[in-house]
């Protein structure tokens, strides 16, 4: 099978061989890759261009692409000839074989219908108020004068807002366990040399409790318990089930009327966990980086609040605002989160920026290549939130949510909370930025975080 688009069959007639690339073994690329990726990126751009062939180990060979023309090729080509799942192994240790990150085919479709709706539409309406509620409660307690780190913050916010989403609740011995549990698990992996067990898989043994590896899988035992403990709890409840997404899991059948099993649920709640809250909290200490960094942005945003009142107004109003909106997507444009859309295993040859990429390669879009390229966004290291207000971008332009059918199903979801968190911590609290230096983004398990996390320090209430 080979599917081409008219355009590129035009342009790639002629085409044959690999695009160029870095000469040095796997496992140079790999520790370069690991340890600093925007480095590593950067640099290979400059050499090679738009399209460049990497060697990653543990990793089929892989084609990374940063043009526009070729990401919407990938985005828009016909699903089956790619599988994702299979090249998203990297998080099988994290979510389980039956996460919707892993699936492909059939089962990948049927499971993001089941997980899409409670994310959107009417459901965010009731989350408005969780996120709101759950802010007020984290912020309550900082007083004039007191550091926190924003990174730690907004994972305590964004962390029990998911879990009100996925169990329905958030109180209770069960949910403050399983909240720990989570922290500790991902913590494991919270420095780019711990990370590094991630994408290493002969690191990936049991060398005792106190071996990072070790670590990891005691503390992944100890949250496995707790959801199973969960799911049991839930499937034998006399009280009808509610409208979070356990719930709708439990209820769900599949075309032969068989409901999930309790690992397919367990693997599911994990990546929803896993998927839903790192990310959001990662965008959120960056958005409050830059406010802060940038006194000119601090007080155009200051500006644009002052003019509702944050406290009552609608969660929709509030999410509507342009300038607050334009910061947003600014912070995930100079920072992505996710570096990379997941990676596509092709299927059948491709033909690609007038390459013949043959069936069982990688292509990997890179979000943070395109999203600083200049000729799409002038000054394209500085932050400019104004660039989302003068024009709008194409979808492969700016993504990341990545695209097509692998597209984040917590997209809205997440500028959503960014958006009301933001709104309350800012209109309630004046802060100073504790850093000395810029701050650059780190590895943290699978995202690119700010190093140390965005220290602040409360200046007063407002
Ligand atoms: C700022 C926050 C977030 C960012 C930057 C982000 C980014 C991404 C990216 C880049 C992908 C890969 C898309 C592709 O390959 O085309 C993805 C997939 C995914 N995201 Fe997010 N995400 C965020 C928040 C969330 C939230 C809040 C949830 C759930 C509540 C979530 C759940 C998922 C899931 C389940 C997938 C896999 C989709 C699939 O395989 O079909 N994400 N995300």
């Amino acid at each position: 099978m080979t599917i081409l688009t008219e355009n590129s069959q035009t342009q790639n007639s002629t085409a044959s061989k690999l695009p160029d690339g870095p000469k040095e073994g796997k496992f140079i690329q790999t520790v370069k890759g690991i340890l600093n990726p925007l480095d590593y990126l950067e640099k290979k751009h400059q050499q090679y261009g738009d399209i460049f062939t990497s060697q990653f180990s543990n990793f089929p060979t892989q084609v990374i692409i940063s043009n526009p023309q070729a990401i919407q090729e990938v985005f828009t080509a016909d699903s089956k000839l790619f599988q994702s799942g299979r090249g998203n192994q990297i998080a099988l240790p994290l979510v389980g074989s039956n996460s919707l990150l892993l699936l492909d085919g059939d089962r990948h479709l049927q499971q993001r219908k089941l997980l899409m709706p409670p994310l959107h539409g009417d459901r965010m309406k009731a989350y408005g108020q969780i996120i709101r509620d759950t802010t007020e409660k984290v912020i309550n307690n900082w007083t004039t004068g007191s550091l926190f780190i924003a990174q730690e913050s907004m994972q305590e916010i964004s962390l029990e807002v998911i879990l009100h989403a996925v169990f329905g609740l958030s109180e209770g011995e069960r949910y403050q366990q399983i909240q720990q549990a989570i922290v500790n698990m991902l913590n494991v992996f919270s420095n780019p040399l711990s990370a590094t067990f991630l994408f290493v898989k002969s690191l990936q043994k049991d060398l005792g409790a106190w071996s990072p590896w070790g670590r990891f899988l005691r503390h992944r035992q100890r949250l496995d318990e707790l959801l199973y403990q969960e799911i049991r709890d839930r499937k034998t409840q006399s009280e009808p089930l509610g409208e979070d997404i356990l719930s709708l899991l439990i209820s769900a059948r599949d075309e032969a009327g068989e409901p999930m099993s309790d690992v397919e649920l367990r693997d599911e709640l994990m990546t929803m966990l896993f998927a839903g809250h790192e990310t959001t909290a990662t965008a959120l200490a960056w958005a409050l980086y830059w406010i802060h960094y940038l006194p000119e942005v601090q007080e155009k945003l200051q500006q644009e609040l002052s003019s509702i009142d944050v406290e009552n107004a609608d969660a929709m109003e509030i999410a509507k605002l342009p300038y607050l909106n334009a910061i947003c997507s600014e912070t995930l444009r100079i920072y992505p989160v996710i570096f990379f859309a997941f990676p596509r295993i092709l299927q059948a040859p491709m033909q690609l920026m007038g390459y013949n990429i043959p069936q069982g390669m990688m292509i990997s879009s890179c979000i943070y290549l395109v999203h600083h390229r200049p000729d799409i966004y002038p000054e394209p290291k500085q932050f400019k939130p104004e660039r989302f207000l003068e024009r709008q971008f194409s979808p492969y332009e700016y993504f990341p949510f990545g695209g097509g059918n692998r597209r984040c199903i917590g997209a809205a979801f997440a500028m959503f909370e960014m958006k009301l968190v933001l709104a309350k911590v800012l209109s309630r609290y004046s802060f100073e930025l504790a850093e000395s230096r810029p701050v650059l983004p780190v590895r943290r398990g699978l995202t690119m975080a700010p190093a140390g996390g965005v220290r602040l320090r409360v200046k007063g209430k407002r």
